[in-house]
């Protein structure tokens, strides 16, 4: 199924290249339609959709409750060209589309939640940086080894003592000859154990602020980094989590990325990046959680008919509805400024806030609408919930979204004043 599925990813990505060649000067209309996908991404979707269907969803119970890596389906992702989506084909990508990216991680995530997080933290934090920020050299020894699903990457920006405040980085780096010597703890670390490398965010002078934040590519495992415990989390159980401990870590002076102080603004760029995904990630589950309860109210019954019938029900699946197709649109309109080469800054934000609240109410209402059988683990419904809970919080909580969509639209309103 695999290799089936591999080549069909190949043409997918030659079809959409050649898609691309034929609207050059793209504006965001002919960029993608947002009323239907074209068939190129049509024919994607249907790719991830059948891959999580087969291949996800059977097993996302189990990890769950054996907090277990999915190494194998990792590998899988792999040889279909996912765990590479953006990256060009030159380094062994796929070389696809942000809008592209977003309906994998759509699929995937609908599949198992803990899955998406493995795909979106390894492309949008640890690979998009490198390609976007690292030279030729950085490039080839850490990009092209980590497309195959075979390696993963994790991203190191949070702190024990700061989260949302991350221009407040405590970790230090300094230059000693030919190398930059790390010291500090950075937190909730995403692929923390499977890593092979993390993009570390450091300052270099504490009185620069956001200012003396520099990004550094750090190989795993290296003298002087060792990990924290593994959390025991509420959702999202498949992944793992970790801090990063630096004491005297000494990496080679060429793995810095990017240029030095550049640090804040790569984090802040990569992020926005990174929320198009965990928006995709919460339209997926905001929609598992919907079919959930698609199929257990048209079984259910209840006073000698299926509790489908019921307006109560029907207006919770409504509801549940509307919340699934306008955040996906916000997600499909992410994507779109994105691959339009827009500022999509504003719109990734509103797309993750609306998709991962989205997440958390649909979950919610699908727990209501199976009752007990919702609170108990025979059912996926309760780890909808709980996956869905991080979404408001990682890559920025949705108190944080809201603050970058104000600071937009102020920015916006006084330009046009
Ligand atoms: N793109 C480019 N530059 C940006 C930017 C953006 N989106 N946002 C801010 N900047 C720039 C500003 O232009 C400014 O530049 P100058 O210094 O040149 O003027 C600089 O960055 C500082 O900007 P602010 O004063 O606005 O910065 P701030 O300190 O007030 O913070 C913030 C802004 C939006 C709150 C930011 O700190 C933020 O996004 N915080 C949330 C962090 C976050 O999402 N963390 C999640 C960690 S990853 C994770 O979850 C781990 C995992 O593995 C899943």
């Amino acid at each position: 199924m695999a290799a089936a599925a591999a080549k069909t990813l190949q043409k997918i990505s030659r079809k959409l290249l050649l898609a691309k060649v034929g609207s050059s000067g793209s504006s965001i209309c002919k960029a993608h339609s947002l009323a239907a996908l074209s068939e190129t991404h049509e024919m994607l979707r249907k790719t991830c959709r059948d891959f999580a269907d087969n291949e996800l969803a059977p097993i996302a119970g189990q990890l769950d409750k054996e907090h277990r890596f999915p190494k194998e389906q990792v590998k899988m992702m792999g040889d279909l060209g996912l765990m590479a989506i953006l990256v060009p084909e030159s380094y062994g990508g796929a070389g696809l589309d942000a809008m592209s990216y977003a309906l994998a991680m759509e699929e995937i995530s609908r599949g198992c939640a803990s899955t998406g997080t493995i795909l979106s933290a390894h492309i949008s934090l640890y690979l998009a940086p490198i390609m976007t920020y690292g030279n030729e050299e950085q490039k080839q020894k850490y990009v092209t080894p980590f497309v195959d699903g075979s390696r993963v990457g994790c991203f190191g920006l949070s702190e024990p003592g700061n989260g949302s405040d991350a221009g407040a980085a405590s970790t230090t780096a300094h230059l000693d000859g030919d190398h930059w010597v790390l010291n500090g703890t950075k937190a909730w670390i995403t692929n923390g154990f499977e890593s092979e490398a993390a993009v570390v965010f450091a300052t270099t002078d504490k009185n620069l602020k956001h200012k003396g934040i520099s990004a550094f590519i750090v190989p795993k495992p290296i003298e002087g980094l060792s990990l924290g415990k593994k959390e025991d989390k509420l959702g999202i159980r498949a992944t793992s989590t970790t801090y990063l401990i630096f004491e005297e870590c000494r990496i080679p002076k060429e793995n810095l990325l990017g240029e030095p102080g550049f640090g804040f603004k790569i984090a802040m760029t990569t992020l926005d990046a990174g929320r198009i995904g965990i928006a995709a990630q919460g339209v997926g589950i905001a929609q598992a959680a919907l079919d959930c309860a698609l199929d257990y109210s048209a079984k259910r019954e209840a006073f000698g008919a299926p509790i489908n019938k019921m307006q109560m029900v029907q207006a919770k699946l409504a509801d549940m509805e509307v919340k699934v197709q306008s955040s996906r649109l916000l997600t499909w309109q992410a994507a779109a400024f994105k691959d339009a080469g827009l500022n999509f800054t504003k719109e990734a934000a509103m797309a993750k806030l609306a998709a991962s609240e989205a997440a958390t109410y649909n979950a919610h209402q699908a727990i209501q609408i199976l009752g007990g059988m919702g609170y108990v683990t025979d059912m996926p419904a309760e780890r909808h919930y709980r996956d869905a809970r991080i979404t408001e919080i990682y890559e920025g909580t949705s108190e944080i979204q809201r603050l970058v969509i104000a600071g937009q639209l102020l920015k916006e309103f006084a330009q046009k004043a």
